[in-house]
């Protein structure tokens, strides 16, 4: 098959494995910058070119859209896909994926557990919103944070109140805002599951080093090896399902009263192949292999 990554980082460990495996395994593979891509939207016809070449020729596209460039890259997916091309994660998919408040809604009606979660645009409700989770300290999150910037943690109403207020004042452009339960039982981890065509194929359990509350390996937090049990397992496969994403990094918190997800990524990073030994990357040339003849499904989620 002739294979493109969509990926600006040609050197990024994630874009070096998918090609390397793919090479491994017959392919042709293009790693292909998506920022320098250009789009012509004519009636009928709709064409992405780079450098000169027109991507239509491609039998599947490998997305690795990075959340700073989601528009952009969506706005490429999307033209390939109205022209035919199979891509293992849809346009639609990635882009909700971008957006926690969106993401938490779709999660909560697919049936998962997920953390209690209200939003509102007014921090004069703050009271009947904190009552609702159960009080303080509560997790507040920018719907398109990443990487742990964007979520605060704010130990008492007052707190919670102006950090509210301080989101919204430099939040013109109407970027949601969550107020989240605080998952105390086990704050400073989380576990990161990596999905692949409806199965965990690798998990590590993610630690802050110092006393941050979030773990994230891009604050500083370490990965390590993790067992996850079915129903973790489940869950991950469900939440990814619930989302429209084939590949994702799912993740959750373990609480008092089970699994909780906090979010599913649809460019995950491969990260988790040095901490765990474990491969994702041929799982995800295998999953190209059996489904880029089908071109793409129809997306069900319907949000
Ligand atoms: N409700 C919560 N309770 C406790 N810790 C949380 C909660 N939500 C997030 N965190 C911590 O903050 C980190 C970042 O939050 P997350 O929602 O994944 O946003 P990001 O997209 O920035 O990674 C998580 O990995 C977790 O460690
Ligand atoms: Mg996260």
């Amino acid at each position: 098959m002739k294979i493109a990554i969509l990926s600006n980082g040609t050197a990024n460990y994630s874009t070096k494995r998918l090609k390397e495996v793919a090479l491994a395994r017959g392919h042709e593979v293009h790693v292909i910058k998506y920022r320098d891509c250009y789009a012509s939207i004519e009636q009928n016809k709709p064409t992405v070119s780079y450098r000169g070449e027109d991507l239509a020729q491609f039998d599947a596209i490998i997305p690795r859209i990075a959340s700073h460039m989601t528009r952009y890259g969506t706005a490429i997916v999307r033209q390939l896909e109205m022209q035919g091309v199979y891509t293992v994660s849809s346009s639609i998919a990635i882009a909700r994926s971008r957006d926690k408040l969106r993401s938490m809604q779709l999660l909560a009606k697919s049936g998962v557990g997920i953390p209690k979660t209200v939003f509102s645009r007014n921090s004069t409700d703050i009271e009947s919103l904190l009552d609702k989770l159960g009080g303080t300290p509560v997790i507040i999150k920018l719907a398109r944070g990443t990487h742990g910037n964007g979520v605060v943690l704010a130990e008492t109403k007052k707190a919670a109140k102006s950090v509210l207020q301080a989101f919204y004042l430099s939040n013109e452009d109407g970027t949601n805002i969550l107020l989240q339960e605080f998952i105390e039982e086990s704050a400073g981890t989380d576990i990161r599951a990596f999905v692949v065509g409806g199965r965990v194929v690798a998990s590590m359990k993610r630690q802050s080093l110092d006393d941050d509350f979030r773990s994230n390996l891009h604050k500083g937090g370490e990965g390590v090896v993790i067992k996850l049990t079915d129903e973790e397992k489940k869950m991950a496969t469900k939440a990814a399902k619930a989302m429209g994403l084939h590949v994702a990094g799912v993740d959750m918190m373990r609480s008092a009263r089970g699994p909780l997800i906090l979010e599913v990524n649809a460019s995950p990073g491969f990260g988790i192949e040095k901490v765990t030994g474990r491969d994702v990357a041929t799982p995800i040339i295998e999953y190209v292999e059996r489904n880029a003849k089908r071109r793409n499904v129809k997306d069900r989620v319907g949000a």
